[in-house]
């Protein structure tokens, strides 16, 4: 009985800290295919790789490649941001790199969030001493309000004002990518 009530607990904690919806499931599935069929047109011929950066892109990776009705190859990486205590200043690294050689590919890094710009002004940096053929960025969100550092994806579905997020790939505390939308997080529950 005493466990029982702790998980309720627990849940309903889980379902307070949802405290609204910012974007629909819908409203990203039409952006998305917005967005593939665009990717879709402006296909050369040439060879096409998706790049994702967990785990936060993963979902809107499932989608977005779903969406763009080219040849496209997909691959993944990781990358973790490292602070020492009171500085500003994040350094990226690489921690899981793409499994394949990436000269004279189309490239298009499949983002979930750009929010202070480190991890994807890094990775856009590594990419590209690799010598591509062309690399894009596409983000699901974007938060220039939080910006530290001159960077910008070349294609965002959303601008959002700097609150905290969650769903569709995006967490806290690890949990929470599997909702099937954009929330806002309650941080006073
Ligand atoms: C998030 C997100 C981006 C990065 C953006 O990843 O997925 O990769 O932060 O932030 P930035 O613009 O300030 O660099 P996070 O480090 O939270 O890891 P996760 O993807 O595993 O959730």
């Amino acid at each position: 009985m005493g466990t029982l009530m702790t998980n309720q607990t627990l849940i309903e904690n889980y379902q307070k800290r949802i405290k609204r919806i910012v974007i629909t499931e819908e409203e990203i599935k039409e952006a998305i295919k917005k967005v593939g069929a665009e990717i879709a047109k402006s296909y050369t011929g040439r060879p096409l790789l998706l790049v994702s950066v967990l785990k936060g892109a993963f979902v809107f990776m499932a989608d977005l490649s779903r969406a763009i009705n080219a040849p496209c190859e997909i691959a993944f990486m990781c990358a973790k941001s490292y602070f020492s205590g009171t500085s500003s200043s994040g350094e990226v690294n690489i921690i899981m790199d793409i499994d394949r050689d990436i000269k004279d590919l189309d490239v298009i890094i499949v983002e979930d969030i750009v929010d202070t710009g480190r991890t994807l002004k890094r990775i856009c940096e590594i990419l590209k001493e690799r010598k591509p053929h062309s690399l894009r960025v596409v983000s699901l969100l974007d938060k220039p309000d939080r910006r530290v550092v001159d960077f910008n994806p070349d294609i965002s579905l959303f601008t959002i004002p700097d609150f905290f997020v969650i769903g569709y790939g995006l967490d806290c505390a690890e949990q929470y990518r599997n909702l099937p939308y954009i929330a806002e997080y309650n941080q006073e529950v």
